[in-house]
């Protein structure tokens, strides 16, 4: 067997992959409470702590059960556990939309909808279910911060409540966010948590400023750098891509409250550039990787989606050569998710067959 078949890519969108290290100077003073249309949005760190408010806003107490997919990192059970609920799982089939009848779900105080690597989900079975259990519904749009589905409204802004893990597609040490969409829990949204005006870690410092060094240097600075943290990290753990920990279902990362850095890269975020950025990469992901081998998630890029990464279906040679193909680029690719320990063992092949380039490094 051989790795997927490689395209040449023409001189210029090697450039443009290069400026993925290359975030913009300008201040363009963007705020999420523009994509989501109000001001009822508080900044975290991390998804989880944003999402535990919601819960919490949304009146979960401990013992409640909120309902969330089968398809779904395990880490994000630490905000269910935070707020000491119960998990009760969907399945969902491989177009990652609800494979169940809502009418038989249990009732819960919550469920969680994923709009998966950017990707907007129908919400029109979750609104069903909600409208005839009282359920909040939370959109979890941890992946794409920018997109929008086929109306034009932002993803995060449908439902009840909506979250965002801001890090997860801006250039910064940590970032998230909750929005809450419906002003009935308006009343409940606790203040602004004071931003942590700790300089970042070390780590990341490295990696923004191997970032500025790619328009003059290309890419080749930063590719060592990952390859050096890469073999590091399997010298010292076994792992190049570190596992989650054990205790990821019930443990929050530390601080809630954001840096004061996510504020400033947001505030340098040209929306339309990184928008266009993305777009332009997933596409020429889809041409670098061998469709018979790698085919994408999904069969399309609607015209509003900006997504998080390349995501593709591969059995683990066709991700090990794939990832060769990547990492000449610099991009990183990785299985998604590491499923909670509840569904793991039963998983289906649709739940652990994909993998994802990441455009962010
Ligand atoms: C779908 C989804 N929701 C929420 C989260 C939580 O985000 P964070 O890692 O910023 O806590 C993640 C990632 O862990 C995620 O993939």
């Amino acid at each position: 067997m051989t790795g997927p078949a490689r395209i040449a890519l023409p001189r210029v969108d090697r450039q443009l992959i290069r400026g993925v290290y290359c975030p913009p100077a300008r201040l363009t003073q963007w705020r999420l409470e523009q994509l989501v249309g109000h001001d009822n949005v508080r900044y975290f760190s991390f998804g989880r702590h944003a999402l535990a408010a919601a819960l919490r806003i949304a009146g979960v107490k401990a013992g409640d059960t909120v309902l969330l997919p089968e398809f779904i990192c395990r880490e994000v059970l630490a905000a269910l556990h935070a707020v000491e609920a119960t998990p009760g799982y969907y399945p969902v089939g491989p177009d990652l939309t609800p494979g169940y009848d809502s009418t038989r779900l249990p009732a819960a105080k919550a469920v969680l909808a994923v709009d998966y690597f950017g990707f907007p989900q129908d919400l029109t079975v979750f609104a069903r279910y909600c409208a005839r259990t009282g359920a909040a519904l939370i959109e979890d749009n941890a992946h794409g911060l920018f997109s929008r589905d086929a109306e034009g409204r932002a993803l995060g802004a449908r439902g009840d409540l909506g979250i965002f893990s801001l890090r997860k597609t801006l250039p910064a040490p940590d970032g998230a966010a909750l929005a809450v969409n419906n002003p009935k829990f308006v009343p409940a949204l606790a203040p602004q948590l004071a931003p942590d005006a700790a300089p970042a870690p070390l780590s990341f410092r490295i990696k923004y400023g191997l970032r500025r060094l790619v328009p003059v240097a290309g890419s080749a600075p930063a590719r060592f750098a990952t390859t050096c943290v890469r073999w590091a990290r399997r010298v010292g753990s076994g792992h190049s891509v570190p596992p989650s920990s054990p205790n990821a279902e019930q443990r929050m990362p530390a601080h809630a409250a954001p840096s004061q850095m996510l504020f400033d890269v947001m505030a340098h975020t040209d929306v339309a550039a990184e928008c266009a950025r993305r777009r332009l990469l997933y596409e020429r992901v889809g041409e670098m990787l061998d469709p018979s081998r790698c085919p994408p998630l999904f069969n399309a890029l609607p015209e509003h989606v900006v997504p998080y990464g390349y995501p593709f279906r591969a059995d683990a040679y066709a991700a090990a050569a794939a990832a060769r193909v990547l990492q000449e680029f610099a991009l990183d690719c990785f299985r998604w998710p590491e499923l909670p320990d509840a569904v793991a063992p039963t998983a289906p092949a649709h739940y652990t067959s994909v993998w994802m380039a990441s455009f962010l490094w």
